[in-house]
């Protein structure tokens, strides 16, 4: 206990317990809730996906959030070091470390992928802006999004500008900047997705959209979907690769965990099911395909911001907000790396972020060619159809890393931490709610990870 007492973050601490609920949630709200989710449900019949999803996000998410935080903040170095320190700590086992590795890992393959969705975004504030939308139909937004993705040079550019926009802020230190930009951008993306929400209800197909989303229908659901929506859960939470612990690294202590990852949980899930909400009936209404893929958003919202008052101004808006969701989770995703090489190698932060920023970019090739050159280009993936390289990275990351990386973060929290040291970081008492958390963390989670893992590669 001494030991802990004396460790102290080699990066700072956030300022205030607000700073962190949003930094957090800034990680967590992202491309996932906007872009993801409305694209995954729709791939994946809907209704029963999503309630999967939420018993996700509630049994397994929430645990494994506060896991994360208790153990970042105990530990408070970049993961890796982390797990080995409060490893050797808790139980003379360094192999932990391996938890911290994988993540890192994790952080490079999905901002790969990420940047490039996040460069359509970028891509997407110029189109608004310049009245591309005005009165468009449906062939018109198929047409610009394929026009888009499949000039390789074009993506290739704006994932070049997501990736200096990213290294660019990591580079300066996170609480400098991004702080700021947070407190205000998040409530403003919220804002423009009720006004959004309110055309839906009234222009879109809103009922077929409510049923569409919540009605499960459990025929459509397959071992796959299942691993999807667990995956998402995850994905959606920055869980899983050590974003949040790295974050939980700089928590002061005193904070209240539990109340600051039930607030991050509430925010990120409203968040997704509303976008939800205001993409369906969009879909619906327009007689598209909600099982289109990767560009549903991208051919959906475009159509209502050339049909509404002020699309121009609303759209560009809209866009915008989606790239700051975006940056401020690419943050997230890179963090985890960067504060490894500055904390293990003492490698200068702008240096690592540059280092990290150059991997991830190389790597972000690949599906940038994903979408054109090498768009029939199939890798085989464990229980799942062959996909581009694309669609591989997020398969592999986000389905298979992203829940192997929680399993292992629940089992270490709930059955190699003393109970003393985790109820002592949670500072809740040993009542109702710790042991509620203990028997979700050291039970349900590890076997609800692991049995929809094995189901959904195929072993079981
Ligand atoms: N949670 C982000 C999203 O939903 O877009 C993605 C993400 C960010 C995953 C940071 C992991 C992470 F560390």
């Amino acid at each position: 206990m001494a030991a802990q007492e004396k460790r102290k973050s080699l990066q700072g601490l956030w300022s205030s317990r607000l700073v962190f609920i949003l930094a957090v949630s800034g990680s967590a709200v992202g491309l996932g809730n906007i872009w993801k989710f409305p694209y995954i449900a729709g791939d994946n019949g809907g209704g029963a996906f999503v309630l999967v999803y939420l018993v996700c996000v509630f049994t397994i998410g929430l645990p494994i959030m506060m896991s994360e935080i208790l153990i970042g903040r105990r530990g408070r170095r970049n993961p890796i070091m982390t797990m080995k320190i409060v490893g050797e700590e808790e139980a003379g086992q360094s192999w932990w470390q391996i938890v911290g590795i994988s993540g890192v890992l994790a952080g490079f393959l999905i901002l790969s992928f990420y940047s490039v969705v996040a460069g359509w975004a970028l891509a997407y504030i110029f189109k608004s802006a310049t009245g591309t939308f005005h009165g468009i139909d449906g062939p018109g937004v198929e047409k610009v999004f394929g026009d888009l993705t499949g000039n390789w040079q074009i993506l290739m550019m704006w994932h070049t500008l997501f990736m200096l926009m990213t290294v660019g802020v990591v580079a300066r230190g996170v609480q400098r900047g991004l702080e700021q930009a947070v407190r205000v951008l998040m409530p403003a993306l919220v804002g423009l997705l009720l006004i959004l929400f309110v055309y839906a209800i009234n222009h879109g197909a809103f009922v077929e959209a409510l049923n569409f989303m919540f009605r499960a229908d459990f025929d459509r659901l397959t071992a796959d979907s299942v691993l999807v929506a667990l995956g998402h859960a995850f994905f959606t939470l920055s869980l899983g690769m050590g974003a949040v612990m790295a974050y939980g690294a700089y928590l002061p202590e005193g904070t209240s965990i539990l109340s600051t990852s039930i607030a991050v949980v509430f925010a990120d899930t409203i968040i997704a099911l509303l976008a939800g909400m205001v993409i369906f009936p969009i879909v619906f209404a327009h007689g598209l395909d909600a099982g289109q893929g990767p560009g549903l958003i991208f051919q959906t919202l475009p159509l209502a911001f050339g049909q509404m008052t002020g699309g121009v101004i609303f759209g560009t808006m809209f866009f915008v907000l989606l790239s700051f969701a975006a940056w401020t989770s690419s943050i997230g995703l890179i963090e985890p790396a960067v504060a490894w090489l500055t904390e293990r190698f003492h490698m200068q932060r702008p240096q690592a972020a540059w280092l990290v920023g150059g991997i991830t970019w190389v790597l972000g090739v690949g599906s940038v060619l994903s979408f054109n050159l090498l768009a029939d280009f199939k890798i085989w993936r464990p229980g799942k159809d062959p996909g581009t390289i694309f669609d591989s990275l997020d398969h592999l990351a986000s389905n298979l890393m992203l829940p192997l990386g929680g399993l292992l973060i629940a089992v270490f929290a709930g059955w190699v931490m003393c109970q003393n040291a985790t109820s002592e970081e949670l500072d809740i008492g040993d009542g109702g709610i710790y042991k509620l958390w203990r028997f979700l963390t050291r039970v349900v989670a590890p076997a609800m990870v692991l049995l929809i893992f094995l189901r959904g590669v195929g072993l079981i």
